[in-house]
């Protein structure tokens, strides 16, 4: 036996003999909050913000579509990184998702624009030092999808021997393509002594970077406004619709629309998990001791993999490689590059921090 133990192991020993932190928890910066997005949701978008902890009961981990042996029971949000040492796991609906199970449609924000007993939002405080401070605002959605309905560009891009009118007359309006059990999107504000200096938008793959004095404020005051697209809550700073090329989905570009409009706006601060994260030792700490950290460490994927072409779920458009009905589950929080260098995360694209308000 060691007879003298380092600090930190004393420390460990004091804590686990008496059940209590030995540091008093810190408060959260009010800035986080005072200047926290607010979420406009596509009017018509049946997929709705949902509950994280949720998402694991009505799913099942499973490796190369085969459910995995020695993962915890019961697997909680407490327990969920643990599935890391078991492979490539995806988080897997027990239901046959075609059937529209209900827990894939989340909750409508309340007249207080909270998404009520759904906790659906992760917030991701990383503080840089010297003033800078990342806010990772991570929403989180049970189901994601994309509804292409520009089929003209479809006819004008494939040599195909129908015609357009011909197709509609037959009943097709659009499709949909990119559906995903699981879906994580978010914004990441910065900040410099406690004032927001940029935003940033996730958009599929990508996204936009503005400079926080040129977006939309919420009822002219001080927060953010957020557009989420229908079905691929892909966020954009204006409403309307976006040209969007969605990466893994390969049609040429300008031939995507995302939609957006100012339907039910969403708080996402209501029902939060509010975390620290310490990027030099990759540390989670809770705010609050009620909230779980252990699954942002979770490395593997929200929802099913992307079905084989062999299942009789899977499809494509007109035989379009690319245009799969259905692809893959998304990691989670702690695959969006938590301790950015700049705004944007480092993809291999450039940074463009946007001075006037684009699509
Ligand atoms: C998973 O977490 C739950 C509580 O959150 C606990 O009851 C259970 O024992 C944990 N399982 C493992 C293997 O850690
Ligand atoms: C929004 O998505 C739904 C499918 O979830 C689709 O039925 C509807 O047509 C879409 N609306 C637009 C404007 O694309
Ligand atoms: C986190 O980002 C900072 C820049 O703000 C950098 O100096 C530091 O090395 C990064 N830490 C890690 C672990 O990458």
């Amino acid at each position: 036996m060691h007879l003298i133990a380092s600090t930190a192991s004393l420390l460990a020993l004091v804590s686990s003999t008496f059940g209590a932190p030995l540091t008093k928890r810190e408060a959260i910066p009010s800035y986080v909050v005072d200047y926290a997005p607010m979420v406009y949701l596509y009017s018509a978008d049946p997929y709705r913000p949902a509950d994280i902890k949720s998402q694991l009961d009505p799913t099942h981990p499973e490796v190369d579509f085969t459910a995995v042996s020695g993962a915890p029971d019961p697997l909680t949000l407490d327990n969920l990184s643990k599935l890391n040492n078991l492979g490539d796991v995806y988080l897997t609906s027990d239901d046959n998702v075609e059937t529209n199970p209900a827990w894939l449609y989340g909750v409508t924000p309340n007249d207080d624009h909270k998404t009520d007993g759904a906790v659906s939002c992760a917030i991701i405080v990383n503080d840089h030092g010297a003033g800078q401070v990342d806010v990772f605002y991570m929403y989180f959605y049970a189901f994601g999808m994309f509804y292409f309905d520009d089929l003209r560009s479809i006819y004008s891009c494939i040599d195909f021997g129908g015609d357009f009118f011909g197709l509609k007359a037959l009943g097709f309006d659009g499709f949909n393509i990119g559906n995903h059990v699981g879906d994580w999107e978010h914004n990441m504000v910065r900040f410099q002594d406690g004032k927001p200096q940029a935003i940033w938008y996730s958009q599929h793959a990508n996204g936009e970077a503005f400079k926080y004095s040129v977006v939309e404020k919420y009822e002219n005051a001080i927060r953010p406004v957020v557009y989420s697209a229908n079905g691929s809550h892909a966020n954009y700073a204006i409403k309307g619709d976006h040209d969007h090329a969605i990466p893994n989905i390969n049609l040429p570009q300008g031939l995507i629309e995302d939609h957006t409009d100012a339907g039910p706006i969403w708080d996402p601060t209501l029902s939060a998990f509010y975390v620290k994260y310490d990027a030099d030792s990759s540390i989670f700490t809770a705010y609050d001791e009620n909230t779980p950290i252990d699954w942002l460490k979770f490395t593997g994927h929200w929802g099913d993999q992307q079905y084989p072409k062999s299942d009789s779920r899977q499809e494509t458009i007109l035989g379009i490689d690319g245009t799969q009905k259905y692809t893959g589950g998304p990691t989670g929080p702690e695959d969006k590059q938590l301790n950015r260098t700049k705004v944007c995360p480092d993809n291999g694209n450039d940074c463009i921090l946007r001075s006037i308000l684009v699509p």
